[in-house]
């Protein structure tokens, strides 16, 4: 058991290392994204300085529709990048989504990982999803579970369902049979919307029909598709545990995140969905947005900033959204909703 937590914590800094030095985007999987195209128009009659890009997600106000993605808590480094990344948020009036609190959960390396979670003091008014892996919702953990969202301050849960990443991950959690059930089982007895998320290889059609054939809604509040394009999560673990790519093919295996957002869009015309995996430029969140998304979120590119400083990562997120800005403006669409009539062309 020692050497569980051990290898939890240093899995986690591993994580992080890889993610800054290691190649881990995919090679022969793109987004989907650079084969479509945002039309310009010439003629927009907007004021660029009057674009509105604020929004509601889940209930809560967003100034733009963004969201830092999910990534880290528990090492030490976590704690910096989640604050950093939280007061950026903060001054952005954007959400943000915790990393796993998993080891929150546990007796002993709880008390000590809950700081690296802390942000509430510094991000008093973000929109705040703590985060869990799937193969942990189980009935036993549900009060564990809450205690942990009350204690970061959360306002949701993001449940990442991770097949293929545990899969490649030493010791990974490789049961998935059931969990299903207990996603409709027990995603009410939480108090908190659940947000259904994949880390990089995507939430498609299928998925959601899955999701679907219990009792025919979904058992969740909001998805967020975390498509195939951007960060492999597949490739971070091969790299983690073997220091190569052992299963080339595998590292490139995912829904593209253009084609995650329109099967789920289309399953699902009225659920609140998150684009992710791959989202690198505000070009990228426009186009999302037109394929259905209601925000995007944006996880890895963040991570230098994160370290670095709140300033950093703030000017990473402020270039981004002023990005997103003026594609509406050079579209033609003063805001969200006229965004979402103006159609993709392709590219
Ligand atoms: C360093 C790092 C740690 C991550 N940890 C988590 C996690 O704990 N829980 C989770 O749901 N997703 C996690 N992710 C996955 C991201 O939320 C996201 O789904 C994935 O990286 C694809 O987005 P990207 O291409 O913008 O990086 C992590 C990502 C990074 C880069």
């Amino acid at each position: 058991m020692t050497t569980d937590r051990g290898e939890m914590t240093t899995r986690k800094r591993r994580h992080i290392d890889v993610c800054l030095d290691g190649d881990v985007a995919y090679r022969g999987v793109t987004t989907g994204l650079e084969r479509c195209r945002l039309p310009y128009n010439a003629l927009t009659q907007t004021n660029l300085d009057d674009i509105d890009l604020s929004t509601e997600f889940l209930g809560a106000p967003l100034r733009a529709p963004v969201l830092v993605g999910a990534m880290t808590g528990g090492a030490e480094l976590s704690g910096t990048i989640n604050r950093n990344l939280a007061a950026a948020a903060q001054r952005l009036g954007i959400g943000m989504m915790l990393g796993s609190q998993r080891v929150m959960l546990d007796s002993v390396l709880g008390e000590r990982a809950a700081a690296s979670f802390t942000v509430r003091d510094v991000a008093p008014d973000v929109l705040l999803f703590g985060n869990i892996g799937l193969a942990q919702l189980t009935k036993d953990m549900v009060p564990d579970i809450v205690r942990a969202l009350d204690r970061v301050g959360a306002n949701a849960l993001a449940v990442h369902t991770n097949p293929l990443q545990e899969a490649m991950q030493r010791d990974g959690d490789t049961d998935f049979a059931g969990s299903l059930d207990r996603l409709h089982d027990l995603s009410d007895l939480l108090g908190y919307p659940v947000l259904l998320k994949e880390v990089g290889h995507g939430i498609g059609g299928t998925a959601v029909a899955d999701l679907l054939r219990l009792s025919g809604a979904p058992p969740v509040a909001a998805i967020d598709v975390a498509g195939a394009g951007g960060t492999s999560w597949s490739r971070v673990e091969q790299l983690v545990r073997y220091g190569e790519l052992r299963y080339p093919d595998l590292a490139d295996w995912g829904i593209p995140t253009a084609q995650a957002i329109r099967e789920v869009r289309a399953a699902l015309p009225d659920i609140p969905l998150v684009a992710s995996g791959g989202i690198r430029t505000g070009m990228d969140a426009a186009k999302s947005l037109v394929l259905g998304a209601d925000v995007v979120a944006v996880a890895r590119p963040l991570l230098p900033a994160a370290i670095e400083s709140a300033d950093a990562a703030t000017a990473w997120l402020q270039r981004f959204v002023d990005e997103l800005r003026v594609c509406l403006h050079g579209c033609g669409a003063p805001d969200l909703r006229a965004l979402r009539s103006v159609g993709l062309t392709d590219a």
